[in-house]
């Protein structure tokens, strides 16, 4: 099982009260499909995602960042059983969605990279240091049943 200091739980806790997960979703995914665009190919049903205008602008971009956050949110609040609780998402993305679970990573470094622009100073060394072991978890969680 992962150990979380009361730091890190108080951190995690303390990142998702304060974030907006439409806007904080939206620009973390939209991220993802620009700067890395082979993962595209996994939303092909979302139509127009051309160039990054486009993918800014896809409403259906902006309404699976959402997903993906409340997504994140289940975890913050089982921070000791992330395996567990991600165990039907993480059959879903391998058995039926067959991505790549290389590409979790990408997606927590974009997630990573918004919540630093929306929190400024107060994204400390430390700060980062919480979200990203809470990241690495998930996208452990999620690559579990690849195996
Ligand atoms: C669906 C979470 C990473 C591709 C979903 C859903 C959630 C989710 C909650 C909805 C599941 C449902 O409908 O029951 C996450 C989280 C991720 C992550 C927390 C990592 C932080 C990725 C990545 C990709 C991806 C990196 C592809 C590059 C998809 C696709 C769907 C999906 C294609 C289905 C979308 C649809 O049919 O509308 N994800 N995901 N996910 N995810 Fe992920």
């Amino acid at each position: 099982m992962v150990q979380w200091t009361d730091f890190e739980r108080t951190t995690i806790q303390d990142i998702f009260s304060k974030i907006d997960y439409e806007s904080v979703g939206h620009q973390a995914l939209t991220r993802c499909l620009v700067v890395y665009p082979w993962t595209q190919r996994y939303f092909s049903k979302f139509g127009n995602l051309y160039n990054a205008a486009a993918i800014l602008g896809n409403p259906k971009v902006a309404a699976h960042g959402l997903t993906v956050m409340r997504g994140l949110e289940k975890a913050v609040k089982n921070m000791d059983n992330i395996k567990s609780t991600y165990a039907d998402l993480s059959v879903l993305h391998s058995e039926q969605l067959h991505v790549d679970p290389q590409n979790f990573r990408l997606l927590a470094d974009c997630i990573t990279i918004v919540v630093a622009s929306v929190l400024g100073s107060s994204f400390t060394a430390e700060v980062q240091a919480a979200l990203q072991k809470f990241l690495a978890v998930i996208v452990s969680a999620l690559g579990k049943q690849y195996y």
